[in-house]
């Protein structure tokens, strides 16, 4: 039998969430360390009371807060005093105006890079840890742990030495030698799981339902519902950052598919708030081709996602079971968008791509969010005309491996002059 909210329901503190609700059926939950629903097994998502009044005092309040995500603290589960607490305080990065990308890709309509590898842990993951960790404090949780492709596992790592949480994370045993430092470096325990992803979050959901995981928060299956809030804060700082308006088209990389589907709510609360214009926008979806579950249903025209073996060397994507997969599928054909991929080749280009161009250097996440954004151009699919927003949501130092092959220095030559004329560098 569900647990109904009442009026009379206890609940945790968690600024404006009121509830959890069934994203399948709407059955509405009090907040807990809960993620499927009752009824029908749906995913639970975070309800809330969201601030209503005069759109301009809450943009006003927003940007008098501080340059990272506790600014949008008004729109998050988390509570009110979030900003004086212990935390890595992430989010506010760059969104950078690529002109010369925009340049080479033909677009005309503005073209921006929103740079997420300058959070602490450089990847997005930041975000959606932070909010999970306050979820974590409230529910009483003493260690932190996830399931992850890498990025969140550093993410989880580094949060929980931050905040004072035992951690523990798990990951497929053949990461990134990149990934697999970095989430260990902070000490906390790091296991290996002889699998891919699917296998290790398998483990993780029975780990949960099993006395030895109790006192456990994994930021993404029990905590997941606040967890994914957390990407939420990319819309929101995208539209600020562009003066309060919305982009035309947003270009996302998709792993389980939560990241794009946060997006996706954070623009639609953003207009219901008045905080910005109600306009179209439309959503776009990035896989790699050897693990694009999501894509092949997109352009095969299913609402089903079917499972897949992932075999890519963007490994931080490489999830053959999205848990969120059916839900950017909606997402994109509501917004008028598509999902689609690239191979490994064109991931490394893209990297290579937006580099040079840039200056940005992108993990493999990043190659393949600007790969498809070109092959989306080249179909014109991707309107050139219209204001675009990339997403770099990881850093290129974590995944050097990829592009080590075909990168190296221009000559290597004797300390003289001679030696460096003879190379022909002299410009
Ligand atoms: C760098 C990077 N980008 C994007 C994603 C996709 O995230 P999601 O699972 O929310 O689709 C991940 C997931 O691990 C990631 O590590
Ligand atoms: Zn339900």
């Amino acid at each position: 039998m569900a647990v109904q909210v009442t009026e009379n329901t206890p609940t945790v503190a968690l600024g404006p969430a009121a509830a959890l609700s069934c994203r399948e059926c709407g059955q509405r939950f009090p907040l807990g360390p809960i993620f499927a629903c009752q009824e029908c097994f749906g995913p639970l998502e975070v309800a809330y009371d969201l601030p209503s009044g005069d759109p301009e005092s809450l943009r006003k309040q927003i940007e008098a807060g501080p340059d990272n995500i506790w600014r949008y603290a008004p729109l998050l589960p988390v509570p009110a005093d979030v900003a004086d607490k212990p935390n890595l305080n992430p989010g506010f990065t760059k969104l950078v105006k690529a002109d010369r990308l925009a340049a080479e890709l033909g677009v005309t309509g503005g073209l921006y890079v929103k740079d997420d590898s300058g959070n602490p842990t450089h990847s997005f993951k930041d975000r959606v840890v932070a909010i999970a960790v306050e979820a974590a404090r409230a529910f009483g949780f003493t260690t932190l742990s996830c399931s992850s492709t890498g990025n969140l596992a550093g993410a989880v790592g580094a949060a929980a030495r931050r905040a004072g949480f035992q951690s523990c994370v798990f990951i497929p045993h053949d990461l990134e030698a990149g990934k697999v430092v970095m989430a260990a470096v902070y000490g906390g325990d790091l296991v290996g799981i002889e699998g891919n992803y699917d296998d290790v979050n398998r483990f993780c959901s029975e780990l949960i339902g099993d006395p030895l995981g109790e006192g456990w928060g994994f930021v993404n299956v029990n905590l997941r519902p606040y967890y994914g809030e957390g990407s939420k804060t990319l819309a929101y700082e995208i539209c600020e950052q562009l003066g309060w308006r919305l982009p035309d088209q947003i270009v996302i990389p998709i792993a389980s598919g939560s990241q794009l589907t946060k997006i996706d709510k954070g623009l639609k609360e953003l207009i219901a708030l008045g905080l910005v214009e109600d306009k179209p926008y439309k959503i776009f979806g990035a896989q790699a081709e050897g693990c694009s579950p999501v894509s092949t249903a997109f352009k095969a025209g299913h609402d089903v996602v079917r499972p897949q073996k992932p075999k890519t060397i963007a490994k931080s994507l490489a999830i053959g079971n999205p848990a969120d997969g059916p839900y950017v599928l909606d997402i994109a054909r509501r917004t008028g968008g598509a999902v689609d991929d690239v191979d490994d080749e064109q991931v490394v280009d893209a990297i290579k791509l937006l580099a040079r161009t840039e200056g940005i250097f992108a993990e493999t996440a990043g190659g393949v969010t600007v790969g498809v954004t070109k092959k989306l151009i080249e179909q014109g699919v991707l309107d050139p005309s219209l204001t675009t927003v990339v997403l770099n949501t990881g850093d290129g130092l974590k995944t050097l491996d990829a592009v080590a092959p075909t990168s190296g220095p221009t000559a290597t030559i004797r300390p003289d002059l001679d030696a460096f004329r003879a190379a022909g560098l002299a410009r």
